[in-house]
């Protein structure tokens, strides 16, 4: 069922402003009421929620707030608006439309945690969406919502928006913390977690912008409420980005365990007259393909994880039947090695041989055999690398070469022929 949570005003002229999103009960009673909890009652609401991680991991959002340290040290919560995996394009909606709905959800997150800094760390793309955070903060902080002694709670708070530069693997939660710092934005080794050891070496809690956009929800109707909404274990409303071959692509706000056919014909509206759906990512393009077969799937964390895939972000690509399975595994493997940091060998090495195997098999140099050998590396990738990266490759190339082995091998042979067919034409 498609429900509406934070979505539920997002057509309201000037939402964006501070004005309006609190005529609409934004900031207010429930702010005031969350800071005044003690920290540990508010995490224990988070827990009670069941919310998910929705940036694409799916780890509890009020665990993970709890493995945040209780001393006096520095601390900080870092909202991860980085938003590049293909398909996705919640977060945008969200931060252009309802900025104050992050900024309070960031207040919140930042309650819990026990943090007085925090930083919105934005792809660089989204240039027109900073600025109307940064107009946002300001608007917050000129009401005395964001600065020091909040509604007069005492609790302090200081934000800062950063832009990036354009890197997708600087959505990778220690790549971004990197270049927050100013670095280059690699992965680092974990453990330690940011948790523990995160931003400048502090505890650092980091969360995508829906997820902190939900916490005021939760704090409102509280977390026991907000564990009915959707199917066990994953609980709430989801928004999805639904992109590719339907007629109504565009941002959903649905209630986890809508069946997956409901979103793509019901609402994105399927694919055009005649067609049908070939295959499809549920979450974003680093998640295992599922095929026309699978639409009646719930679409929910563990439904999707049990039918061997993910809902990741929360992005369904659509690819219907007039489409070669060859293009999209070739475009796929291209966007990862293209973002590979390089700083581990079985991603750098990994993605940049399974493209070249995949332009062979568009130019008609493959034989089957060579199929075998792009599925043993997207194998070998899984599990090996530093960050989600190679395995974000392996796992939807790796899928499509078995799902789809038979249309792999015509394709082979079509152009093994046209390719011997042009040589003997081309003799004297
Ligand atoms: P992860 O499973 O390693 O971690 C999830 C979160 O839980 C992290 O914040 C991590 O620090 C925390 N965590 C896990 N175990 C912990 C422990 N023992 N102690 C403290 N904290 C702990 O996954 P990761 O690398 O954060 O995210 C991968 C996902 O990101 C992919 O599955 C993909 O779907 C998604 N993604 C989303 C993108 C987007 O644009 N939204 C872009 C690229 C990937």
């Amino acid at each position: 069922m498609s429900k509406h949570l934070i979505f539920k005003d997002i057509d309201q002229p000037g939402l964006h402003t501070l004005e309006v999103y609190k005529q609409r009960g934004g900031y207010g009673d429930r702010l005031k009421r969350a800071l005044q909890m003690p920290r540990e009652a508010l995490v224990e609401e988070l827990k009670a929620s069941g919310l998910r991680g929705r940036g694409g991991a799916g780890f509890s959002m009020g665990m993970k707030a709890s493995f945040m340290p209780k001393g006096t040290m520095d601390k900080y919560l870092v909202c991860n608006a980085d938003e590049s995996e293909p398909g996705t394009f919640k977060d945008r909606e969200l931060m252009q439309k309802i900025p104050h709905l992050l900024i309070e959800g960031m207040i919140i997150g930042a309650y819990a945690a026990g943090a007085n800094r925090s930083f919105v760390f934005i792809r660089g793309e989204y240039a027109q969406q900073a600025d109307i955070l940064e107009a946002a903060i300001a608007e917050a902080k000129a009401a005395g919502l964001v600065g020091e002694n909040i509604l007069g709670t005492g609790f302090d708070l200081d934000m800062w928006v950063h832009r990036g530069a354009g890197a997708y693997i600087c959505g990778e939660e220690t790549a971004l913390l990197d270049a927050l710092e100013g670095k280059r934005g690699n992965p680092r080794l974990k453990p330690p977690f940011p948790a523990n050891q995160g931003l400048y070496q502090g505890p650092t809690l980091i969360n995508n912008v829906e997820t902190l956009a939900t916490t005021p929800f939760i704090v409102e109707m509280g977390g026991a409420e907000y564990a009915k909404i959707g199917v066990d274990n994953s609980t709430g409303t989801k928004l999805i980005s639904v992109s590719g071959h339907v007629q109504r692509p565009g941002n959903y706000e649905i209630e986890l365990g809508m069946s997956s056919r409901d979103i793509i014909y019901g609402l994105a509206g399927g694919p055009g007259e005649g067609r049908s759906v070939k295959l499809w990512f549920p979450g974003g393009s680093s998640s295992p393909v599922l095929t026309g077969d699978d639409l009646d799937l719930s679409y929910d964390f563990d439904t999707l994880a049990k039918a061997g895939t993910m809902l990741g972000s929360g992005a369904i690509i659509v690819v219907d039947d007039t489409t070669s399975v060859v293009d999209v595994a070739l475009k796929t493997a291209s966007f990862y090695k293209h973002e590979s940091c390089g700083k581990c060998t079985p991603c750098r090495e990994g993605t940049n041989w399974t493209v070249k195997m995949l332009q062979r098999v568009k130019t008609g140099e493959a034989t089957p055999m060579d199929l075998d050998i792009i599925a043993s590396v997207c194998e070998r990738i899984q599990g090996n690398c530093l960050c989600v990266l190679g395995d974000a490759m392996a796992m939807p190339v790796g899928s499509m070469v078995a799902k789809f082995r038979g249309e792999f091998e015509e394709y082979i042979e079509m152009k093994r022929d046209e390719a011997e067919r042009a040589l003997l034409a081309s003799l004297p």
